[in-house]
């Protein structure tokens, strides 16, 4: 008999084929919550993602469940704590997703400080035949990065800026075993750093991180990166410093209020807007699915999961 897989969040659907030929398949995304009267005590294991909320009164419908295999990289809105309490693992898709995710960083800050999307819409309106040269932009040469959580996709973004001949600080909870300049302070290293680039997890923990002071010491010359999440920064200070030129310019994939971010970004010419999307390549989104299934399959043939998070 085959075993039974709730499915909170479809994978994409070559994978999702797979998923049925393996298992018997609950759609708690398609059917909804009255399913799970049945179906929910049937089910040791849920395929998730970073956009559904696991509490406790989902957790309490689900009293088999030992795994949640997210396909995300993120679980913000779930309750690790809880499911810890419980006995289930999370798995998640962080390994699969952290080389894209680098080189959109690399992609925000260049495009940000050379004012790509600006100059794009120079060339494409007649506006360099009509005015002239485009203005000077701010260079990307022989800059000091700073970034802000030194984990996977920060230690990948840290490769990348040093190739690029840059000198690397970062900020997080301990210093690492590596050769950057560690600042325990975080408005020190804004202060210190032309590009400050977020990677840090969400949640409460980094919560408003990139505050209005930390804004401040980036400065006139200064650009902010943000792959992480909407809610490490604080997006009020970042709108006003964008508009006063008190920040020099930003490179965004995240923000508070997704899909619909604050308008107030799109009047912003000094900000590169991009929507959620630093992982969103056929290739990694396949390995992030493949990696949903890796961790499927080893649970259920008793084995260590491949990325366990908790
Ligand atoms: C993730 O996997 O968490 C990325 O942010 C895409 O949602």
């Amino acid at each position: 008999m085959k075993p039974h897989v709730l499915v909170a969040y479809p994978l994409r659907p070559r994978f999702m084929d797979e998923l049925e030929v393996r298992y018997t398949l609950h759609r708690l995304d398609r059917d909804g919550p009255g399913m799970l009267d049945t179906a929910g005590p049937l089910c040791t294991a849920m395929v998730v993602n970073g956009h559904v909320t696991v509490d406790r009164a989902l957790l309490d419908r689900l009293p088999a469940l030992r795994l949640a295999a997210c396909s995300s990289a993120g679980f913000d809105l779930m309750d690790l704590a809880e499911m810890t309490r419980r006995g289930i693992t999370l798995t998640n898709t962080s390994d699969a997703l952290v080389d894209e995710v680098a080189n959109m960083a690399v992609l925000l800050a260049l495009a940000a400080r050379r004012q790509l999307v600006r100059a794009d819409a120079y060339v494409r309106s007649g506006a360099w035949g009509e005015c002239g040269m485009f203005p000077l932009t701010p260079s990307t040469v022989g800059k000091r990065t700073g970034i802000v959580g030194l984990g996977n996709i920060g230690q990948a973004i840290a490769r990348r800026c040093e190739a690029l001949g840059h000198r690397i600080g970062y900020f997080g909870r301990s210093r690492k075993p590596v050769d950057y300049d560690f600042f325990p302070d975080l408005t020190a290293l804004a202060g210190w750093a032309d590009i400050l680039i977020v990677a840090t997890p969400g949640g409460p923990e980094t919560e408003g991180l990139i505050s209005a002071p930390v804004i401040e010491a980036l400065g006139p010359e200064g650009t902010l990166v943000n792959v992480a999440r909407g809610t490490v920064v604080d997006e009020d200070a970042l709108v006003a410093a964008l508009r006063d030129g008190r920040l020099g310019s930003a490179g965004l994939d995240v923000y508070l209020n997704e899909p619909r971010p604050d308008p107030a970004f799109a009047a912003l010419p000094n900000a590169v807007l991009y929507p959620h999307h630093a992982s969103g390549t056929e290739e990694t989104r396949d390995r992030m699915a493949q990696l949903t299934l890796d961790n499927l399959a080893a649970f259920f043939a008793g084995l260590p999961l491949p990325t366990p998070v908790n």
